[in-house]
């Protein structure tokens, strides 16, 4: 079996993420235009982590973003809540002239990027014209969480962006804070019962410990000023 294949995430029961197959793992930061609001992806330093690293989910580590047990000492509890559902019945769908968006609002990781040009939502009824049609497209691939998903109307092809299998720790210096593990290029992930998510090219892991939709991200970091302490 390829490293590729091996690579998976099991979210252990009010404890840390195991991530085995070597995952390389990167500092990613949310950058801003000169307008100030959120446009590209910067990545950062790389972690030499090894074939197998337990990543901290209760956001109490003092050694992140790596697990020291801190959720022992503080009583960590985090039940995966999170709905099984296909994403694609998780979401809303918005027709426009050439594209459709789909929209999983529970999933949002609060990255910002939906915002230039006037909100995705309010964009995407404008497709007919190519420089929106350009930024429809952009503004959805950097979705870090997979909330925002795009197809093209005349084929069904979802449009996606190509990423490595890789997991990035995002930080957002415009809010002044860290956000989740960004899982990217399909990584599986699953319970510790073995019981797998959807395989997907985007999504976001909580690991500031209080999201509501544990395992995933639902923006909580940003209202608690989360810090990792990475920069
Ligand atoms: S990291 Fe986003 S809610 Fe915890």
């Amino acid at each position: 079996m390829t490293e590729e294949k091996r690579m998976r995430i099991i979210v252990h029961p009010n404890g840390p993420y195991r991530v085995v197959g070597g995952v390389p793992l990167a500092i990613q930061t949310i950058t801003p235009s000169k307008e100030g609001e959120s446009w590209d992806w910067v990545q950062g330093r790389s972690f030499r982590a090894g074939p197998e690293y337990f990543l901290c989910r209760c956001g109490k580590s003092a050694n992140k973003p790596f697990c020291d047990n801190s959720h022992l000492n503080v009583g960590f509890v985090g039940p995966e809540t999170a709905s099984r559902r296909p994403i694609e019945r998780q979401s809303e769908h918005l027709e426009g002239p050439t594209h459709v968006l789909s929209d999983a609002e529970n999933l949002c990781a609060f990255a910002r990027f939906c915002d230039p040009g006037g909100k995705i939502w309010a964009l995407i009824g404008q497709t007919d014209r190519p420089e929106i049609r350009d930024l429809v497209i952009r503004e959805a691939a950097h979705c870090p969480a997979g909330r925002l998903v795009l197809r093209e109307k005349s084929t069904g092809k979802v449009i996606e962006p190509e990423l490595p299998p890789t997991i990035g720790l995002v930080e957002d210096p415009a809010l002044q804070c860290s956000g989740p593990l960004w899982v990217r290029g399909g990584i599986r992930v699953e319970s510790a019962n073995g019981v797998p998510y959807e395989v997907r090219n985007r999504l976001t892991l909580c690991r500031c410990g209080v999201s509501t939709n544990m395992p995933f991200c639902n923006g909580s970091h940003a209202s608690i000023r989360f810090q990792d302490g990475l920069v």
